[in-house]
């Protein structure tokens, strides 16, 4: 569990900036919080106040909600009203929304991970639904925060989910009643009548593709639920259909791959036995031998310690592949320069058969700790040197030559939205310039630190060519001593583009989407 709690802290610390300017965003469009109303955060109650009336999942999901959107700005709040650490879940939900539920179980918890995560992929689809149904545009963008989730789950559970609608109907009112006060109850009545006798019908009020190219795209938007800036930049980059198979996979349940830790000598069948006995559906990779995927069962994997012990690690094939463009051998000593929280670092370190060194630099301390401590447990630490530095610093100031540089660059994790459910949200067009500038410079320093005939891989999780074949271009025009080395030999044929570089494309390979390229400097 912690391996997961530290890879679900690395995406909210990704996101933790952009949560705190949507909270100031939403401020300005909607009620503030306010301590003197049954908004986000209640007045500290009796501890222990136990409520068996109101169904788990949906009190909890409405507080995660709340504690995404807002972010670190939400957990201030808390703090300071709370009095509380915030650690505990359930004492979030308490101070929240003024009572505790009982315990989840385990169908609660998956009830919870579904909801939660197709509450904030649908988050435009469904306030359009919401919007519709108010009274007047108002209404909607006044609504308290609370009050809007507790209507977006009830709204994903009747449209997306097809739970029964009376039930949801019924569950969702009670927790509007008790967790704000009882016309808010009849508010959420309302609007979820109007919208199962509409359902019923068939005839939700939906927009139509239709129009010049920006109405489209914005009609697309709220069908598929992603910002308009996206869709136009898709449907401008791959046309409007694979724009659309694009966004469905974006809203389709991820699944999850396992790498079986070969540092420790752990072959992937004794993965797949330790999987059996779990009884974890599983497929071996036909990409990476180290490989296997599971659809689902990952909470089952990790609570039964896989993760914690090092047996594996959960990394996408698509982040393994780039390792198989990096091609590590025995003995080289390699710069991963943009290394935490070190997944590719610690598959790296891994094929060194217990020679050679990676260097593993972050500019970020406390991500760059965190892969130091998994090395350990990975038992590949005498294979890893952490150095926390800016890459442009480190660069100007150091005249050491590495055999190869993986620059793994920061970028707009477009090609992992299916994953990264929130991060739709929290990018935004500016973004992409300043991504952009920063990934040219990153890539001139990483260029620097490569030996005369080493290697230098670019790589991003990204699909987006200004980020990809865009920057590669513009540097080979900068750095006429680098020339492409197709990588064509390291991995399957239908990942090679026509330039030779590598791109997992979601819809085509069913992986996260992501881009390499194998640049050599001249001897
Ligand atoms: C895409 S993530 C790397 C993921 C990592 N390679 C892995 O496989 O787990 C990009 C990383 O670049 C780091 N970074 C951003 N700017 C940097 C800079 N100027 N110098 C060094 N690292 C930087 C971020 O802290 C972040 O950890």
């Amino acid at each position: 569990m912690a391996q997961l709690l530290s890879f679900r802290v690395y995406l909210s610390a990704e996101t933790q900036k952009a949560s705190s300017e949507s909270l100031k965003r939403t401020q300005k469009t909607r009620k503030p919080f306010s301590p003197g109303r049954r908004g986000p955060v209640a007045p500290p109650r009796k501890p222990q106040n136990l409520n068996l009336e109101v169904s788990p999942h949906r009190a909890v999901s409405a507080v995660r909600l709340m504690r995404i959107e807002y972010g670190g700005a939400f957990a201030d709040l808390l703090n300071e009203k709370g009095k509380g650490s915030g650690s505990n879940e359930m004492s979030y939900v308490e101070r929240t929304i003024g009572f505790r539920t009982r315990d989840l179980d385990d169908r609660d918890l998956r009830l919870v991970t579904d909801v939660v995560g197709g509450t904030i992929r649908w988050r435009r689809f469904l306030d359009h639904l919401i919007g519709s149904l108010c009274h007047n545009e108002r209404t909607f963008r006044n609504m308290e925060p609370l009050l809007l989730q507790i209507l977006r789950i009830a709204v994903y559970e009747i449209i997306k989910l097809d739970m029964p609608s009376y039930a949801v109907v019924d569950e969702n009112v009670r927790l509007a009643k008790v967790a704000l006060r009882p016309g808010a109850g009849d508010f959420v009545n309302g609007i979820l009548r109007k919208l199962v006798s509409l359902k019923e019908k068939d005839a939700l009020p939906l927009p139509k593709v239709e129009g010049d190219d920006r109405a489209q795209a914005r009609a697309l938007a709220t069908l598929h639920s992603h910002p308009v800036w996206m869709v136009r930049r898709w449907v401008k980059y791959l046309g409007l259909d694979e724009a659309t198979k694009l966004m469905i996979w974006n809203n389709s349940d991820p699944g999850f791959s396992l790498r079986a830790n070969t540092g420790r000598d752990i072959t992937r069948a004794d993965l797949v036995e330790r999987l059996e006995s779990l009884k974890v559906p599983h497929e071996l990779s036909l990409n990476l031998e180290e490989f296997v995927r599971i659809k689902t069962g990952l909470q089952t994997v990790v609570q039964a310690g896989l993760l914690k012990e090092g047996f594996c690690s959960v990394q996408d094939e698509s982040a393994g592949l780039i390792v198989s463009v990096v091609k590590p051998q025995p003995g080289e000593r390699i710069m991963d320069a943009c290394a935490a929280p070190g997944g590719k670092t610690l598959f790296m370190a891994s094929c060194l058969k217990g020679q050679g060194m990676i260097y593993a630099m972050d500019v970020n301390e406390g991500r760059l700790r965190i892969l130091g401590e998994t090395a350990k447990s990975h038992q590949v630490d005498g294979l890893i040197t952490t150095i926390h530095s800016d890459l442009r610093v480190f660069a100007e100031t150091n005249e050491v030559r590495y055999d190869k540089v993986l620059l793994d660059a920061p970028c707009s994790g477009l090609g992992v939205l299916s994953k990264r459910a929130d991060l739709r949200w929290n990018r935004k067009l500016e973004d992409m310039v300043e991504l952009t500038k920063l990934q040219d410079e990153l890539l001139d320093s990483a260029s620097k630190l490569v030996k005369h005939g080493g290697v230098l891989v670019y790589s991003t999780c990204s699909i987006d060519p200004e980020e990809n074949e865009g920057r590669v271009e513009a540097f080979l025009q900068r750095h006429p001593e680098f020339s492409i080395d197709p990588v064509t030999s390291f991995v399957p044929s239908s990942f090679v583009t026509s330039q030779g570089f590598f791109l997992s494309n979601p819809v085509k390979h069913s992986l996260d989407g992501a881009f390499v390229a194998r640049l050599i400097r001249a001897l």
